[in-house]
């Protein structure tokens, strides 16, 4: 189904053929309602390029507008703006459709691509840390709107499992390993083991080589190193796992660094007779003498000792996910600390001719109060299952205080929706390139921009709706209330809306934006425009909630606004649903 704003476009463009113009309608939802609901600068940047007053040419567009069935007359504001109103009649036709629609208006994508999409990807041998939630959430949030939207997402975590941490990691699992202290907490014995041996090489050469040793062995396929590491990664993979269990991520492939080894010598072989590489000072390097931004950034790919490193790895990647997966586009959901590497990567993809779309999807650090790298007192990365386990333990708190006999079970429940919801949210309501401050205070507020404002709404809702079936007052629409049409699997069939109000009205041209918002999602990748969006809908329904009675009202206003309050419970759960945020029945 067409948004108001995709309708408005193709009328501007058809008012600007018929106007001599060219058809380059842009319209935007309107930035001040005082305004109208949407405007179009298409007059000022016509007039600029052709030097002709901007007003005239505003009104003579105007004058070849034909939008009568959506809006009044469109103005013509300040140097040259066209406002356009809606009318309440389209606005009422087009909720009902929205609400009778189980995608809520969103359009499937004309042009569906296959992305393949590396995000989270932590390191073998390391503890997830605060530092991944954002990849993580991003990417799945990213993921969950390209789904929607109609494209074919493959999820790939691109874990860290291989490379020179694992000479030490060897090391110190043969010399250093306490058996015990493994079997209670395996992720943090072997953390502790790599730590060690990595300060000992630091000061001792022997214990350096020795770990040089380990890890030649393992690439030359000793047996004994590698059931170790095989050992190490399972272990890592299950802390993982346990992350993701209460994130709830998941992923369609995990083919981790280690994946792509033996594929590793050809990609250099090629490069090297493409003559896209070449042997300097005995390593394999790629050199980018004709460009500005890298002429004085040599990537290696084979390092002098014959190692290959992680750029050979992404290499090989990129072949298999164009080769084999097919991929027509793929976005790395990775810090900006590695905006050179993947420049690099995607000069040498270039080279080779490939022209699979890729895009480093960057984003900024989570800080700590204090505006610094956030830490643990002691000094160390906090690591990222205590952190959400935190979050629920501090959700369950507010659940006691609001309603505490609600059953063991169901508070629990709750708290993990609310607390692991309040994590997510915090994350992807900002600008994704921006640092921001880790707050639980601020986070798990039941007022402001949060994710438990937003649950919180949706459960207001969902109780009218228990009202209103104990009530359970006839009315032609609504024989009872929406909770009981589920359960008898079919939603209640509406025929009309009648909007009165103004913020009813208000309220149902919010939801009718949820359509037009979430493809912005994609564009340049931010989460938090739907964030923000969700955020304006629950303010849209407290300003109706507050002015207009709904179970007290009269018919026909009481079913029409029963049927807003259901099109925005909808529309909220939906919408935290792409962000992958769950929303409570009761809180
Ligand atoms: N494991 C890497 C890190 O923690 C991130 C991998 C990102 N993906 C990639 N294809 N390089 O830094």
């Amino acid at each position: 189904m067409d948004t108001f704003q995709s309708l408005l476009a193709k009328k501007l463009s058809d008012a600007l053929a018929r106007a001599g113009l060219p058809e380059v309608g842009e319209l935007t939802q309107a930035t001040d309602p005082r305004f109208g609901d949407y405007q179009s600068n298409v007059a000022l940047v016509f007039g600029k390029q052709r030097g002709e007053n901007p007003r005239a040419l505003a009104e003579k567009i105007v004058a070849h507008l034909d939008v009568d069935e959506f809006c009044g007359r469109p103005a013509v504001a300040g140097t040259g703006f066209i406002n356009f109103t809606l009318r309440q009649a389209a606005v009422e036709k087009q909720t009902l459709e929205v609400l009778q629609d189980d995608r809520l208006g969103v359009a499937e994508t004309e042009s569906p691509r296959r992305i393949v999409i590396d995000f989270g990807s932590p390191n073998v041998a390391k503890p997830m840390h605060v530092g991944h939630i954002r990849s993580t959430v991003l990417g799945d949030a990213l993921a969950r709107v390209a789904k929607f939207l109609g494209h074919e997402v493959i999820r790939d975590n691109h874990v860290g499992d291989w490379g020179t941490q694992f000479g030490m990691v060897i090391w110190g699992w043969k010399n250093l390993l306490d058996r015990q202290a493994l079997q209670r907490n395996p992720l943090a014995e072997i953390v502790r083991v790599y730590k060690e041996t990595n300060e000992r090489a630091s000061r001792d050469t022997e214990v350096r080589e020795a770990c040089r040793q380990e890890l030649v062995k393992l690439q030359a396929g000793d047996k004994e190193n590698t059931d170790i590491w095989n050992e190490c990664v399972a272990f890592s993979m299950q802390d993982f796992e346990r992350v993701y269990k209460l994130l709830d991520i998941r992923y369609d492939l995990q083919c981790g660094e280690s994946f792509y080894n033996d594929q590793l010598p050809n990609v250099v072989d090629r490069l090297l007779k493409a003559g896209i590489a070449e042997i300097s000072e005995g390593a394999v390097v790629v050199f980018f003498r004709d460009d500005p931004d890298l002429a004085d950034k040599p990537l290696i790919i084979r390092k002098r000792d014959g190692g290959f490193n992680y750029a050979t790895t992404d290499l090989a990647t990129i072949d298999y996910r164009v080769n084999e997966l097919k991929a027509d586009t793929i976005w790395y959901v990775v810090g900006a600390p590695q905006t050179l590497h993947f420049k690099q990567i995607f000069a040498v993809a270039q080279r080779e001719g490939y022209t699979v779309d890729v895009r480093h999807v960057t984003f900024g650090s989570v800080l700590g109060e204090d505006r610094k790298l956030m830490k643990t007192r002691s000094g160390e990365n906090v690591p990222l299952r205590e952190l959400l386990e935190e979050a629920c333990r501090r959700a369950r708190k507010i659940i006691d205080e609001k309603n505490p006999d609600l059953s063991e079970d169901e508070k629990n429940d709750i708290a993990e929706k609310i607390g692991i919801g309040a994590v997510k949210y915090a994350d992807l309501s900002q600008y994704r390139t921006t640092d921001y401050i880790f707050s639980w205070y601020k986070m798990l507020s039941l007022h402001g921009n949060t994710a438990p404002y937003l649950q919180n709404a949706y459960v207001r809702i969902r109780s009218i709706f228990r009202k209103a079936g104990a009530i359970a007052v006839a009315t032609p629409l609504w024989g009872v209330g929406a909770a009981q049409y589920e359960e008898a699997g079919h939603r209640p069939v509406a025929t009309a809306f009648t909007l009165t109000e103004p913020t009813e009205i208000n309220l149902a041209k919010r939801l009718c934006q949820f359509a037009e918002i979430v493809p912005q999602v994609l564009n340049g990748f931010r989460p938090n425009i739907l964030a923000n969006y969700l955020f304006e809908l629950a303010n849209s329904f407290h300003a109706f909630y507050e002015a207009c009675p709904v179970l007290k009202s009269e018919e026909p206003a009481r079913s029409s606004r029963l049927m807003l309050s259901d099109l925005t419970a909808r529309v909220l759960q939906r919408g935290l649903d792409l962000l992958g945020i769950k929303v409570p029945e009761r809180m």
